[in-house]
């Protein structure tokens, strides 16, 4: 179905002016909350908010809470994003250049952020890991989801210390674990030669531009990397172009919650997932999600999820491709 005469006009209306325009332009780099949007703009939020809700209404751009946040994005609706795309191709190249400048300052101060953390606590890593979650009880769960393989290629995408690659590596012909800590990739080479696995291959890269073949993984694996991210959507969407026919992508992460002290003390992004948006980008990425598994924890910590999704085994990787 296309849209109406009066919806496209309504559409339009909302997009007709210039900081709105500036709006749509940022949002189509990633999502971002309100405070980032009058960082970059340098207007206030209440003024930033009233953009933001005339778009939302218009079916523009959505709104998701975060905790005490909220994040704004562009509309997964095909006409929705078919309009703003047009709008925005027929801008000047550089309209919205001091706008992305600024973005790149926000997106470099968060990076920076996040790599620094990561790089001081890489020694302390597996400690933490299990200070919010029954690890057991998820690692028990998680092997259950992959089934007993044997698998041709697993890929570990934020592989950390090497956890899962020391879970699921003896399974594997070959693994290939990828992170962008050089720290944390030292420990995983420890972990992985401390566990006898020598088919393993540890490379520094980033999960949104992994330069991995499409179709080269029967088992993809995303274990609490995606809350870190900015644009978690464009990295399942990687994830899922690494996974052949009939292999599969598992992502294990945090359901919403409201801890909100993550986010300073750990870096945190995202406050969880819920399912109806994993699921909606493990299909709109060409994989089936099963339904998922939530596993409560049996303390004060966090409920951990755990997302599996095929690709169908007689599907074209053309598919895969295009997320590329
Ligand atoms: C919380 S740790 C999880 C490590 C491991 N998957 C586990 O569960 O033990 C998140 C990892 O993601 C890595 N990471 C964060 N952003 C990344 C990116 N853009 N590309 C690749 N790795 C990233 C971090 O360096 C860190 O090692």
């Amino acid at each position: 179905m296309s849209l109406t005469a009066d919806q496209t006009v309504e559409a339009l209306r909302a997009a007709g002016e210039p900081t709105r325009l500036r709006i749509l332009s940022l949002l189509a780099g990633e999502e971002l909350s309100v405070m980032e949007m009058s960082r970059i703009l340098d207007q206030s939020q209440p003024r930033v908010s009233r953009h933001l809700k005339l778009m939302t209404d218009a079916g523009l751009i959505e709104r998701f809470p975060d905790g005490a946040r909220v994040y704004y994005r562009l509309s997964h609706d095909a006409h929705a994003r078919r309009l703003i795309d047009t709008v925005l191709d027929i801008l000047a190249d550089d309209a919205g250049e001091a706008d992305h400048r600024r973005l790149d300052e926000v997106r470099k101060d968060r990076e920076q952020a996040a790599e620094s953390y990561f790089e001081q606590i890489a020694p302390q890593w597996d400690r933490l890991r299990s200070l919010y979650v029954s690890e057991a009880a998820v690692e028990a769960a998680l092997e259950k989801a992959v089934g007993p393989g044997p698998f041709k290629r697993v890929v570990d995408l934020g592989t950390g210390s090497g956890r899962m690659l020391t879970l699921f590596g003896k399974k594997a012909k070959m693994s290939v674990g990828l992170d962008l800590s050089q720290n944390m990739l030292n420990i995983a080479r420890a972990n992985v030669s401390k566990a006898g696995l020598n088919k393993v291959e540890l490379r520094h890269g980033d999960i949104f531009a992994t330069r991995l073949p499409a179709g080269s993984a029967d088992l993809v694996i995303v274990h609490q990397v995606l809350h870190y991210l900015a644009d978690p959507f464009a990295a399942v969407a990687e994830a899922a172009r690494l996974v052949c026919p009939g292999g599969r992508l598992v992502i294990v992460d945090f359901a919403p919650h409201d801890f909100e002290h993550m986010r300073e003390a750990h870096q945190h992004r995202r406050l969880g997932f819920a399912d109806h948006e994993i699921n909606g980008w493990l299909t709109d990425s060409g994989l089936t999600p099963s339904p998922p598994i939530a596993l409560p924890p049996d303390n004060e910590g966090l409920t951990v999820t755990i997302w599996t999704a095929e690709r169908p085994v007689n599907a074209s990787l053309a598919q895969a491709r295009k997320t590329a």
